[in-house]
């Protein structure tokens, strides 16, 4: 049977968060510049959006710069970031047309103003579309994201307006960047590397991890569908026992 018929609709993830990588060696195995890879990753992106908008599935969180990239060499965070603006520029009006509510998270302060009004018009623009809710993380530090929730619960604490003994992990949740988003339950990372890298470190505790070896730029509906096929052939246990889950199965069947 062919992969785009063995996905069952009716199990999909509500929330994928996927770890975008493999961009600047897919372009030096081609020969060419580290930023041949990032604009060649964007039409992935477009593919993913689109297709996860057809699945109906409700939030797509795409890893698109990391806190740690900072540090990469100045000519291609540049490039990066003018990627990032004449991105969303082109593709905003699409996004509106097809129902995908745009969202931003990680330290958006720190992105150049030119960025952080694109995005902005971009927000704004989608906020009313009620289908994808496309989340990019941009700056984005999970530690970093841990460290925000803890200081704004201090400063509450302090201040009287939350009581220590009423935190929880729901609430703790509320702190992070993705107040308003479920757990992913699956993640993705393209390029067969084994690691997080700093992404969704609260949020992925229980979330299904899925490593492909295709770069990034490759990664097109099929591989989507791919991952998407696995992730429906695990038993999701939650520290249960498998016999636990099947009664329970059988039990809503
Ligand atoms: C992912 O691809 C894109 C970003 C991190 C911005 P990379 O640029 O990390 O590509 P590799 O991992 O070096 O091949
Ligand atoms: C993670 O990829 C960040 C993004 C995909 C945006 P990296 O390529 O920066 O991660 P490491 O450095 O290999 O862990
Ligand atoms: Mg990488």
């Amino acid at each position: 049977m062919d992969i785009l018929d063995s996905v069952d609709r009716t199990k999909l993830p509500k929330h994928i968060a996927i770890i975008m990588d493999g961009n600047g060696r897919w372009a030096k195995e081609r020969g060419q510049d580290r930023v041949y890879g990032h604009h060649e990753g964007v039409i992935s992106v477009r593919e993913v959006v689109n297709n996860c908008g057809e699945l109906g599935i409700q939030y797509l969180t795409l890893y698109a710069f990391s806190a740690e990239n900072w540090n990469r060499p100045k000519a291609e965070v540049d490039a990066l970031m003018e990627l990032l603006v004449n991105t969303i520029r082109k593709e905003a009006e699409e996004l509106k047309k097809n129902n995908v509510r745009m969202h931003v998270i990680g330290d958006f302060q720190s992105l150049p103003a030119i960025c952080q009004k694109e995005l902005t018009e971009a927000i704004e623009m989608t906020a009313s579309n009620t289908g994808l809710n496309l989340i990019l993380a941009l700056s984005y530090s999970s530690r970093q994201e841990i460290i925000n929730a803890a200081k704004k619960i201090a400063t509450g604490i302090a201040g009287g307006t939350i009581e220590a003994a009423n935190i929880n992990e729901s609430t703790f949740a509320q702190y992070l960047d993705t107040a308003n988003f479920p757990d992913p339950e699956l993640m993705i990372r393209t390029s067969g590397e084994y690691r997080i890298s700093n992404y969704l470190l609260y949020q992925l505790a229980y979330a299904e991890l899925y490593f492909t070896d295709v770069h990034w730029p490759e990664f097109r509906k099929q591989h989507l569908y791919e991952a998407l096929v696995n992730y429906q052939q695990r038993e999701r246990r939650f520290g249960k026992t498998s016999e636990q889950i099947q009664t329970n199965t059988a039990q809503h069947a």
